[in-house]
C-alpha cells in the first residue's frame, strides 16, 4: 500500500497530518486482526495478486511491461469517469492523478496507478446499489470492448483512520488484465482540534473541505472529469512548490509545444495518443 504525506501547512489553511486518527475514540477500536505483526480493527478486503500489487489477485494473468500498462491505466481512469458520471457519482482526480491533470490533462507515462476519490455519501451510494457491477465498454482501439468491474470494500463503514488495511474504499478493476485504479472516499472529522469542515480519507490526508469544494469541471485524458477547486495549493501542499514549475522529471521533459512529457530520445513514432472515450458503447 502507498501512503502519501500531505505536507499541509497552517498558513494557508490546509492542515498537517495527525498523529492520532480522527474521529477515532477508544470506544471504537474492537478485537482486530494481526497483519504483518499489527493489529487492525477490520480484515483486509481487497485482495492484490501476489505477483504484483498493482493487480487484482482474482484477474492477474502475467505482469505486463510497465509502458504496456500505461494505455491500460488510461483505459481504467476513461471507463471509470464516464460511468460516475452515468451513475451520478461526483468523483474528482487526486494526488498524481491531479498532477497528470495540471501537467497536459494526462495520465503521466511513468504513472503505474491513478487515484480518484468521492465523497462518503458517494461511496454508501456506489455500495447499496452498484457493487460488483460489471460494466462493458467498448471504444476505437478496443473494439473488441472489456469488462470493468466496481467493487466496494465493505469496510467502508469503518469511519476511522486506524483502519489501515481498507484504506482503499472500493476499486475499478480492469477485468482482463487485473490492473485496477483506487477510489477513497472523504470523510469529515468529527471533533477535529482545527474544527469543522476538515475533510480526510483512511490514508492519512487531511485538507479542508474549501479546498475541495466546488468542484471544478474539467477534462482529463479526453473524459470529463472534476478536479479540487484549489488544486494548485493541493499539489503544492503534497509535493512542494517546485511541483508546478519544474518540468524535468524521472528522466522526461514537460514539452510545452506537444503538452506532455517526453524522453529527450523519443521519436514521435514511439508516441500513441489513447483513443478518447468520447463515445462509449456500455451496456450491462
Ligand atoms: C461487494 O460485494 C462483494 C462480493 O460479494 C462483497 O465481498 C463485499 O462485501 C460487498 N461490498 C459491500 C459494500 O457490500
Amino acid at each position: 500500500m502507498r501512503i502519501w504525506n500531505l505536507i499541509l501547512t497552517g498558513a494557508v489553511g490546509l492542515i498537517s497530518v495527525a498523529a492520532g486518527a480522527p474521529g477515532t475514540s477508544p470506544a471504537s477500536v474492537k478485537r482486530g486482526v494481526i497483519y504483518d505483526g499489527k493489529e487492525y480493527p477490520e480484515p483486509k478486503h481487497f485482495a492484490e495478486s501476489e505477483h504484483n500489487s498493482h493487480y487484482d489477485g482474482r484477474y492477474f494473468r502475467k505482469a505486463l511491461r510497465e509502458k504496456d500498462q500505461l494505455p491500460i491505466l488510461v483505459a481504467l481512469v476513461q471507463t471509470y469517469l464516464a460511468t460516475c458520471r452515468e451513475i451520478g457519482v461526483q468523483t474528482w482526480l487526486m494526488h498524481g492523478t491531479l498532477l497528470g491533470w495540471y501537467w497536459g490533462q494526462k495520465v503521466m507515462p511513468w504513472d503505474l496507478d491513478a487515484n480518484v476519490a468521492v465523497s462518503e455519501a458517494d461511496i454508501y451510494f456506489m455500495a447499496a446499489y452498484y457493487n460488483m457491477t460489471v460494466y462493458y465498454y467498448q471504444y476505437e482501439g478496443m473494439p473488441e470492448g472489456r469488462n470493468y468491474l466496481l467493487e466496494v470494500n465493505p469496510h467502508h463503514t469503518h469511519r476511522e483512520s486506524d483502519d489501515g488495511l481498507n484504506s482503499v474504499d472500493a476499486r475499478w478493476i480492469d477485468m482482463e488484465s487485473g490492473l485496477y485504479i483506487d477510489i477513497s472516499a472523504v470523510r469529515y472529522a468529527i471533533n477535529h482540534r482545527e474544527g469543522e469542515g476538515i475533510l480526510y480519507d483512511k490514508s492519512g490526508h487531511q485538507f479542508r473541505d474549501t479546498y475541495l469544494y466546488p468542484l471544478r469541471d474539467t477534462k482529463f485524458e479526453g473524459v470529463a472529469a472534476k478536479i479540487p477547486f484549489m488544486y494548485e495549493a493541493m499539489l503544492v501542499s503534497q509535493y512542494g512548490s517546485d511541483v508546478l514549475t519544474n518540468t524535468e522529471w524521472k528522466g522526461y521533459t514537460f514539452s510545452t509545444d506537444k503538452m506532455r512529457w517526453v524522453k529527450p530520445d523519443e521519436e514521435d513514432d514511439d508516441y500513441r495518443e489513447f483513443d478518447r472515450v468520447d463515445r462509449v458503447v456500455q451496456t450491462w
